[in-house]
C-alpha cells in the first residue's frame, strides 16, 4: 500500500529507496551530487532517497508513494514539476539538436530576454552552474580591479576560491585560502573596517532569511564604489523568486556584477553573469572562462520559456501570496498552541524556513521529529518552504492541516525533554551552510 498526500496511518514503505541506497554506497562516492538532496538531509530509515518522478507541487518517490514537495529541487523548479510551457520547449528544441558545431541564436534571444528583465545586465554571459558564474565574477573582478582579496557572506559553490574559507577545504592550497575572507551580514561598521585598497570584489547574497537592514544594501554599494571594490549580488535564490530581477530589482540597489542560476529554468542547468559592459568586456579577450556545454540549446530554450511564464504570470507576485498564507499561517498555530517562544517560520514569502528556538532543545533533533511526521503525513519536508508556482491554495492548506497535527507532537516531545525518544529514524545532519563570522579580514590598521 502506498503512502499519499493525506493522513497516512503508518511511515512510508522505502524499501526500493533503500535498495538503491546500498547500490550507491558500493559505488558511488560521493553518494550524493548535492548535499542538500542527500541522506543526511532525509532522515534515513524513514524519508524516501530516491524520487522517481513529479508533475506541479507533487513528487513520487521510487517506492511509488506520492509527496507535496517544498524543496523545489533545491531551487530550480519555480514553475513546477512537468511545467508544460517549459517541457513543449525543450520538446520542440529537442526535435532540432542539443548541441551544436556553432553558436546558437538562442543564446542571443536568451541575453537579449535578460537584458529585459535584469537591471544591471549591460551585458550577459551565459553558463552552466552557480558555481561556474561566482567563480567567473570573482575572476573578472580582480582583472578589472587588478587586486586579488574577496570578500563573501553566504554560500557561493563548491569552488576553491570560496570553499578554501570553510571547514571543508581540504585539497586547496592555503594560498588561496589566504585570498578570501567573510565579513558579517548587516554590519556595515565592521564591513568598513576591513574594506581596504586589496579587496577586488565583495560577493554576497543579497538576503537569505534575514532581511537587510534599512539602508544596508544601498550602503554597501556605496562603500564598495568608494574603495574601488566590485559589489557582487549572488542572487541564485533571490532571483526570478522575490522578484523577476531578484534582490537588486526588488530593493533597487545595482550591483556591479549580479551572477543567477536556479529558478531562471524550471530545472534546466544553466547560469548567468549579468553586470556592467566595462567590467564584462574583459571576458572578450583577458579573462577566460568557456565551457563546452554553455550553448547547449534545451537549456537555453527552457531558460526562455521559463522567463516569459514567471514574466508573464506575474510569478513572484503569486510567491510572494502563497508563502504569505504559510509562512503567516505556522506562525499563527504556533501562536494558537502556546508555542511562539519554541518555533518560528522565518524568512520572506517566497522562501521560508521553520526553526526552534535554543529553549525548545536540541534543533536537529527537532527537525528530524517534524521531518518524519510530516512525511508521514504525506510532505517532503526539510524545513523549507521553496514556493513554485504549482503550489496550490489547497496544498497550502493542506499543509497548515499537517502542521496542525503535528505541531502538538513536538510540543509534547519538547515538554518531555527527549525528543530523541520519539524518532523513528537517524537524527539529521547540520546543513552545510556556514555563511559568515569566520575568517574575518582583520581591521585596516593605519
Ligand atoms: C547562493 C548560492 N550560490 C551559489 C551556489 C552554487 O550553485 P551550483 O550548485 O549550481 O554550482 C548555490 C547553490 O546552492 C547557492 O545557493
Amino acid at each position: 500500500m502506498k503512502n499519499g498526500i493525506k493522513f497516512n496511518d503508518t511511515y512510508p514503505d522505502i524499501t526500493v529507496s533503500d535498495q538503491y541506497y546500498e547500490r550507491a554506497l558500493a559505488v558511488q562516492k560521493p553518494i550524493t551530487q548535492t548535499l542538500a538532496k542527500g541522506p543526511g538531509q532525509f532522515t534515513k530509515g524513514i524519508a524516501p532517497k530516491y524520487l522517481d518522478r513529479g508533475k506541479g507541487s507533487h513528487v513520487w518517490d521510487v517506492d511509488g508513494n506520492e509527496y507535496l514537495d517544498f524543496n523545489a529541487a533545491i531551487g530550480p523548479i519555480s514553475l513546477g514539476y512537468c511545467y508544460p510551457v517549459v517541457d513543449d520547449a525543450i520538446r520542440q528544441q529537442l526535435t532540432k539538436g542539443i548541441t551544436f558545431s556553432l553558436m546558437h541564436p538562442l543564446e542571443v534571444e536568451l541575453a537579449e530576454l535578460i537584458r529585459e528583465v535584469i537591471p544591471n545586465a549591460e551585458a550577459v554571459k551565459i553558463s552552466k552552474t552557480g558555481a561556474d558564474v561566482c567563480s567567473a565574477a570573482i575572476r573578472v573582478a580582480r582583472a578589472f580591479t587588478g587586486r586579488d582579496k574577496v570578500f563573501c557572506c553566504g554560500y557561493h559553490g563548491w569552488h576553491d576560491w570560496y570553499i578554501g574559507v570553510t571547514s571543508r577545504n581540504a585539497g586547496i592550497p592555503e594560498a588561496i585560502q589566504d585570498m578570501t575572507y567573510t565579513f558579517e551580514y548587516n554590519d556595515m561598521d565592521s564591513i568598513r573596517a576591513a574594506l581596504d585598497d586589496t579587496v577586488a570584489a565583495l560577493i554576497l547574497e543579497p538576503f537569505i532569511f534575514e532581511a537587510p537592514k534599512p539602508g544596508f544594501l544601498e550602503e554597501l554599494a556605496e562603500a564598495c564604489r568608494q574603495n574601488g571594490t566590485l559589489l557582487i549580488f549572488d542572487e541564485m535564490w533571490t532571483g526570478f523568486r522575490i522578484a523577476l530581477g531578484g534582490a537588486q530589482e526588488y530593493f533597487n540597489v545595482k550591483p556591479d556584477l549580479a551572477v543567477y542560476s536556479k529558478a531562471c529554468a524550471n530545472g534546466m542547468p544553466i547560469a548567468l553573469l549579468t553586470g556592467r559592459t566595462d567590467v564584462m568586456e574583459l571576458f572578450d579577450y583577458e579573462v577566460f572562462s568557456y565551457t563546452t556545454f554553455g550553448g547547449e540549446a534545451l537549456s537555453l530554450a527552457a531558460c526562455m520559456a521559463t522567463i516569459q511564464e514567471l514574466r508573464d504570470k506575474n510569478v513572484p507576485a503569486y510567491l510572494n501570496e502563497k508563502g504569505g498564507m504559510l509562512k503567516d499561517g505556522y506562525n499563527q498555530l504556533a501562536t494558537d498552541l502556546g508555542m511562539a517562544h519554541l518555533t518560528k517560520c522565518i524568512g520572506y514569502n517566497c522562501r521560508s524556513m521553520v526553526t526552534f528556538a535554543p529553549e525548545a532543545g536540541n534543533g536537529l533533533e527537532l527537525k528530524t521529529l517534524m521531518q518524519q511526521e510530516m512525511i508521514k503525513r504525506g510532505i517532503l519536508w526539510a524545513g523549507f518552504h521553496n514556493m513554485c508556482f504549482s503550489h496550490s491554495e489547497e496544498d497550502i492548506s493542506y499543509a497548515l492541516s499537517a502542521y496542525r497535527d503535528v505541531l502538538p507532537i513536538v510540543k509534547e516531545a519538547i515538554e518531555s525533554g527527549n525528543v530523541k525518544m520519539y524518532l523513528e529514524g537517524d537524527v539529521l545532519e547540520a546543513v552545510f551552510r556556514k555563511t559568515s563570522n569566520y575568517n574575518i579580514k582583520p581591521k585596516v590598521t593605519a
